[in-house]
């Protein structure tokens, strides 16, 4: 039987239900198997400290759960950093993209790699992500649009959800443009979606989820909602795009379809956020693309959470409008963009994910019974992770109970807990 204890720890937060981080300031964790079997304050219960047991000191550090990056756009090709200028100068984000740059330059990229190339790039990130404390994390589909270039990101994305120790929820996101091949016949490219390629993914269980980019320009909240209906009937779960940049009611839509999240939401009406709190909708936030778009502007978290939506806050790592993979520079942005406490951040990474992914059952949170998916920062605060910003303060990363990153290093690689 395989146990760890941490001791010692100087701060660990819980992030279970209620208000608040839940933490404990001096305190334990023991598992065992893989999962959390004990935690709390001052010293760890004799029993547990047999000889199969590894004692991990975390004098100094903060324990929180694994993060859960709950929207990324992981697998795609290239890179658009010859698109700075173009930002430089202000011109907007949509104008690129009806340029035929922005995602439609990705498509292009992404069409022309292997799904070896593609994983290879994907699994660099990944390693990434861990390295910065992601043990789960939300892969969208959608710079393929074509049948056999969104099959081949989502197969790379469910084999490297197999060989890597962090694990892939994945969405399929062929609402994410309309393609070249398409241009000017939207309803044709939703036919095409419907009737090609989300039965097959149904069939093959690639995707669990589908996204809407319901934006100007982009899939209308007519459209969204049909391409919504459709999905569900299909028997995914509902993600969408909503109120990025221009409002056009997609957080009232995300409601209206019992949305698991609804995400950007920049620009989300009162009323639409009164409609995410009714039908239990997760917002999503992704704070990094406001600073990336230069938008002036952030989504009104504190808004949301007096309203009564549960909010999560994410990368949305992709090539166009959030190029990281860093979960904690995010944290900087959510506190000083937002306003956000460093506890509702920390939520808004772990159990507020998981809600946005729907597996708060499995992890999110350090309580008996989940999965002892944990991180260790060489921080004594939650404050301090959040404070000190720019760097990479994670020491250890524990996933499914396995040591998978050790001084700031990743020692395991495949086959965690599998
Ligand atoms: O979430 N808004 C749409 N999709 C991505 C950006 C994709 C891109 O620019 O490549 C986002 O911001
Ligand atoms: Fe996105």
């Amino acid at each position: 039987m395989k146990a760890d204890l941490i001791i010692n720890a100087s701060t660990i937060a819980c992030c279970t239900e209620g208000k608040g981080a839940g933490i404990i300031e001096g305190g334990y964790i023991a598992v065992k198997n893989g999962r959390i079997i004990e935690l709390g304050k001052g010293n760890a219960p004799v029993n547990m400290e047999g000889s199969n047991t590894r004692i991990i000191n975390a004098y100094g550090k903060t324990v929180t759960p694994g993060l859960i990056d709950s929207h990324t756009h992981l697998i795609h090709g290239g890179s658009r950093e010859k698109e700075l200028p173009l930002k430089l100068k202000g011109v907007p984000y949509l104008e690129i993209l009806k340029m035929g740059g922005g995602i439609l330059s990705t498509v292009r990229s992404t069409r022309s790699a292997s799904k070896e190339e593609l994983k290879s790039k994907a699994e660099k990130s990944l390693d990434r992500m861990l390295l910065h404390g992601t043990t789960t994390v939300e892969a969208k589909s959608g710079y393929g649009l074509d049948f056999d270039t969104e099959i081949k990101c989502l197969e790379a994305a469910a084999e490297l959800n197999a060989s890597h120790p962090v694990d892939i929820v994945s969405t399929y996101m062929g609402a994410h443009a309309v393609p070249e091949e398409f241009k000017g016949n939207t309803r044709g490219y939703m036919g095409f979606m419907f009737e090609k390629v989300m039965p097959y993914i149904r069939e093959n269980n690639l995707a669990e989820y589908i996204d809407v980019f319901c934006e100007e320009g982009v899939f209308s909240p007519e459209e969204s909602r049909i391409i919504m209906q459709k999905g569900k009937e299909e028997g995914f779960k509902l993600k969408i795009h909503a109120d990025e940049i221009v409002p056009l009611q997609g957080a009232e839509l995300a409601g209206e379809m019992g949305a698991v999240s609804a995400e950007h939401l920049l620009a989300a009406s009162d009323e639409g956020i009164a409609a995410m709190a009714e039908a239990g909708t997760t917002a999503i936030l992704l704070p990094g693309t406001s600073f990336y778009l230069m938008l002036g502007k952030y989504a009104q978290a504190r808004k949301m959470m007096e309203k009564g939506v549960r909010v999560a806050i994410a990368t949305d790592y992709n090539p166009g409008t959030c190029p990281t993979e860093n979960l904690q520079s995010i944290m900087t942005f959510a506190c000083f963009g937002m306003k956000m406490t460093p506890e509702e951040i920390i939520k808004g990474m772990t159990l507020n994910a998981a809600y946005g992914v729907d597996k708060v059952m499995e992890i999110g949170s350090l309580e008996a019974g989940k999965k002892a998916d944990m991180v260790i920062f060489d921080a004594p605060n939650l404050e301090y992770i959040i404070y000190h910003f720019g760097i990479n303060h994670v020491s250890t990363v524990i996933k499914n109970g396995e040591t998978v990153v050790e001084n700031g290093m990743i020692i395991k690689n495949k086959g965690i807990g599998r």
